[in-house]
């Protein structure tokens, strides 16, 4: 069913699944080729969590079940991702270096018998993983069925940090390199403050469980720390794979915008191509949540396609309620990624697992077999999909809108003693819906990312800043780009220090405003502001502030407490451009109307038209241009094409014009007429 070998750069669509063949006795692999041919899967990534398997014993190797299924595979067309299979050490690694477990906060070291159990900082692991990658390595980089090296799996997924002796002596190794000298360290940390003041580098501890609050930036540093310490573990084993054939390209499953542990612009900068495993929860509406991850995975990625190499057929096993996903879900969640920018549709598992922890983890083929099965008509049938639109592989997303986001911003907001308890993401994710509901395409932006290529830079929640990342916006808004600012942006310095004199102390100028202080407000408490312009009223809820204005027109006031009357939403000329600055939260339907607003006042325009729940994107390469049209709604709609008009690939390229009627988990993809 696959004539053409898949190849990287992608030049059809990946599309298989996680494959745990150690699993299962070799007469159901013969079953599970069959299977693959017959669902279009050409791509697996395999040995994962095959450790155990490949070294039983410690520098005894077994490699000839998988030389096995690797020349299986081949010959039936499907292309191995394969693993560096670090994932889960055996359980004689850490009989022999038990100091490699890791331990937490509170000095519990932690035990085998699940996975991930090891030390960001373990040398031992990082050697032993680097040799078993490299051995694989030596054997398979030019196996023909491998396409790309999947390096270990979901790194800090489950461990994000150790307390333990090994870290602390690595993390004073990691301070140094950092301050240079004790001198800095103690003035950037504040130490001054409760007598922390330290005299010898070996003070230094990570900030274990202390009588109350640690020291912010200890914390913030701790982050760092094993954000990098991670990062020299999946190097290691770039280093060891790259040796065999440096052509050959790597990715790690980052985990969207969930996942804390990683600072993921620094990590893409090492892998050739960037993917994430999307999870969203059915018993939710997570559609806009779930496009904020692809869209995070793209832009860390460069704006390359990228791989969604993880979702779920029909339920997980590991939320309180495992809810299925609807029939037309897990299509309507594939194409959601794809119109986002990804080449590549994959799941975990390829066949659901007998025993073990995932035992009822949704795969492609069920517990019940494929006869009579909707998940295994529904793999199908995507297999047959997406290999009618290969052609759309390659292509990208242009955004003229960038959102501001940062791992170290992430991890200051959250950390303990602010003047309320804030979850950034769920923040962040709310200003992108707000964008995504208009159907409007975004990029997220690092802090040191290239702002000219945008029309529109939105800051949410912004609370760290530097001096270099103040100036590049404010050159922003001179050249003509058009800046949003929310509320609680702008307050301290790469090192969690206030900038004094007035909130946002270095954008005061281009926004044209003071914040002189703020007013949070807890669950089920309200504001409300009203518009200037046609009077209209909002609540507002969770943080507001008492702003002047110093220069900036005043589109909204704050009709409560003692800064009525004050600004809640101004907007400033500053250069060629114009700034904007909320001071508050607003219900999502709100934002949706003042982002599409701003936007369309900046010259940026809504792809489509559409309802909330019909997602609308664009990819592009050269001429051509693939609109996808994805109704997540169990409601018809119909969509107005806005002129546009074109083939519908998904329906034996039907020419459609005007408008299309979708019905419920519908999609179209369009292949736009020149
Ligand atoms: C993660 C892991 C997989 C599997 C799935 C289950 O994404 O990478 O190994 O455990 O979760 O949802």
């Amino acid at each position: 069913m696959n004539n053409i070998p898949l190849k990287y750069p992608f030049n059809q669509f990946a599309y298989g699944a996680d494959y745990n063949p150690e699993q299962w006795p070799e007469e159901v692999w013969l079953e599970d080729v069959k299977l693959m041919r017959e669902a279009g899967v050409n791509a697996v990534s395999l040995a994962i969590f095959s450790w155990a398997k490949l070294e039983p014993r410690p520098g005894e190797y077994d490699f000839g079940w998988l030389d096995r299924i690797m020349d299986l595979l081949h010959t039936n067309g499907v292309s191995v991702l394969l693993a560096t299979a670090t994932a889960s050490p055996p359980p004689w690694f850490a009989k022999l270096h038990p100091e490699s477990l890791p331990v937490s906060e509170t000095g519990v070291r932690m035990e085998i018998g699940s996975r991930q159990h090891y030390s960001p900082s373990s040398l031992a692991y990082k050697q032993a993983a680097a040799s078993l990658a490299g051995k694989l390595a030596e054997r398979y980089a030019k196996h023909p069925a491998v396409i790309m090296w999947h390096i270990n799996n979901e790194y800090a997924c489950h461990i994000r940090a150790s307390y333990d002796e090994e870290s602390a002596t690595a993390f004073r190794v990691w301070l140094q390199r950092r301050y240079g000298s004790l001198e800095k360290l103690n003035d950037t940390w504040g130490t001054a403050f409760w007598s922390q003041q330290y005299a010898d580098w070996e003070e230094i501890q990570p900030p274990r469980q202390a009588p109350t609050y640690p020291n912010p930036c200890q914390c913030l540093d701790f982050k760092r720390f094993n954000s990098d310490a991670l990062l020299e573990l999946c190097r290691a084993e770039i280093d060891a794979v790259k040796k065999h054939n440096p052509a050959l390209p790597v990715t790690t499953n980052f985990m969207g915008i969930s996942a804390p542990g990683l600072d993921q612009f620094a990590w893409a900068r090492n892998l050739d191509v960037t993917s994430w495993d999307s999870y969203p929860d059915p018993a939710k509406d997570e559609v806009a949540y779930n496009a904020s991850s692809h869209d995070l995975t793209r832009s860390t990625g460069g704006g390359k396609p990228f791989i969604l190499l993880e979702q779920v057929t029909s339920q997980v096993n590991w939320r309180n309620v495992n809810m299925l996903k609807q029939p037309g879900v897990m299509r309507t969640y594939s194409w959601q990624a794809v119109a986002r920018g990804a080449d590549a549709v994959m799941a975990f598992q390829w066949r659901a697992s007998r025993a073990g922890a995932e035992k009822f983890h949704g795969a492609l083929v069920p517990h019940v077999g494929t006869a009579d099965s909707r998940v295994w008509r529904e793999v199908c049938d995507l297999g047959r999909e997406l290999r009618a639109c290969h052609e759309i592989t390659g292509s990208r997303i242009v955004a003229r809108v960038g959102m501001m986001f940062d791992w170290s911003n992430w991890w200051a907001v959250e950390l303990p003693s602010k003047p309320r308890e804030i979850s950034h993401t769920t923040i962040v994710t709310q200003y992108h819906e707000a964008l995504f509901d208009n159907n409007i395409p975004v990029d997220f932006v690092p802090m040191e990312g290239d702002l000219l290529r945008y029309q529109v830079l939105v800051l949410p929640l912004t609370y760290m800043l530097s001096e270099t990342t103040a100036k590049n916006i404010k050159q922003f808004v001179a050249n003509g780009g058009t800046l949003i600012v929310t509320w609680f942006s702008g307050i301290v310095d790469e090192c969690d220090r206030i900038w004094l004199g007035g909130y946002p102390a270095l954008l005061r100028e281009v926004l044209g405003i003071r914040v002189e202080e703020w007013q949070p407000l807890p669950e089920g408490v309200h504001n409300e502001i009203k518009f200037i312009a046609d009077g209209k009223t909002s609540i507002c809820d969770f943080w507001s502030e008492a702003v002047d204005a110093e220069g900036a027109e005043v589109k909204a006031v704050f009709t409560k407490d003692f800064f009525a009357g004050r600004p809640a939403l101004t907007c400033n000329r500053y250069g060629k451009g114009r700034a904007w600055y909320l001071a508050t939260r607003l219900p999502g339907e709100v934002n949706r109307e003042l982002f599409g607003m701003i936007c369309r006042e900046a010259g940026v325009q809504p792809l489509l038209e559409a309802p909330k729940g019909v997602e609308v994107s664009l990819r592009e390469r050269d001429s051509s241009r693939y609109l996808f049209i994805i109704n997540h709604t169990d409601a018809n709609h119909e969509i107005s094409l806005g002129g546009h008009h074109g083939a519908d690939l998904l329906d034996g390229q039907q020419m459609v014009a005007g408008t299309v009627n979708l019905k419920p988990y519908d999609v179209k993809v369009l292949k736009l007429a020149v």
